[in-house]
């Protein structure tokens, strides 16, 4: 079986149910993408919460007072998230007319919005097939292709990106990059995972050569 078909038959078997899971709306995306560029899930949730009862929509964010957004951000830390999501929040309100760019080149402009963030936004709400690469999907595919390139580079990271392309499918870009994040974070853990109940157990190149632990090789930072 291909990759992606296993990845996706084990993430519709053990994925969890998460809020920004449900909606393809670009705002309630790209909120949900900033609260958790730092944080863990079980601690963005609330937040995420929060945020969309008290600014359902970019113009009740971008009409807020700054006051307000720092103190529903209290407690996440990294507080230029918050004032970067603020001020994105008025440039898609006032000068995008409260519609947000529809594919991950245009994403990249908005402050606070990365290379993974764009993709992530881009191919959750309107299905491009661009695959999202962070931490996860590093150690997911180093391990199963046994690469050992040091992910601290940016030649390494083209190198992933340019894997993870020819991984993704065509017909279902968000679904494979929803599962591929859900397997690095709850079944290719970086510590401990349990490998013996992993599908991909066969034929991961580390797990074959016991690399598991040492895979991925980050150098710096
Ligand atoms: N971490 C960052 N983005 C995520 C997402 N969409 N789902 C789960 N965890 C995430």
């Amino acid at each position: 079986m291909h990759f992606s078909n296993k990845l996706t038959a084990w993430y519709l078997q053990n994925r969890r149910s998460l809020p920004w899971r449900e909606t393809k709306d670009p705002y309630a995306i790209w909120l949900s993408e900033i609260i958790l560029q730092q944080t863990r899930v079980a601690q963005g949730l609330p937040y995420f919460e929060a945020f969309l009862h008290e600014f359902p929509t970019v113009f009740d964010l971008a009409n807020a007072e700054e006051d307000k957004v720092m103190h529903l951000w209290q407690g996440l830390g990294y507080y230029s998230r918050a004032r970067n999501l603020h001020a994105t929040a008025k440039m898609v309100a006032f000068d995008y007319n409260g519609i947000f760019p529809n594919n991950s080149k245009e994403l990249l402009k908005l402050k606070g919005v990365g290379e993974y963030t764009a993709a992530a936004i881009a191919s959750f709400s309107y299905n491009e097939v661009i695959p999202v690469v962070d931490g996860n999907v590093f150690r997911v595919l180093a391990r199963r292709f046994g690469i050992n390139s040091d992910i601290s580079t940016l030649t390494t990271k083209r190198e992933f990106q340019a894997l993870a392309a020819s991984l993704i499918p065509k017909d279902s870009p968000a679904l494979f990059n929803q599962a591929i994040m859900e397997f690095g974070a709850l079944q290719c853990t970086p510590q401990s995972p349990d490998c013996t109940i992993c599908p991909f157990q066969l034929e991961c190149i580390a797990y074959q050569t016991n690399e598991v632990s040492s895979l991925p090789v980050k150098l710096s930072k």
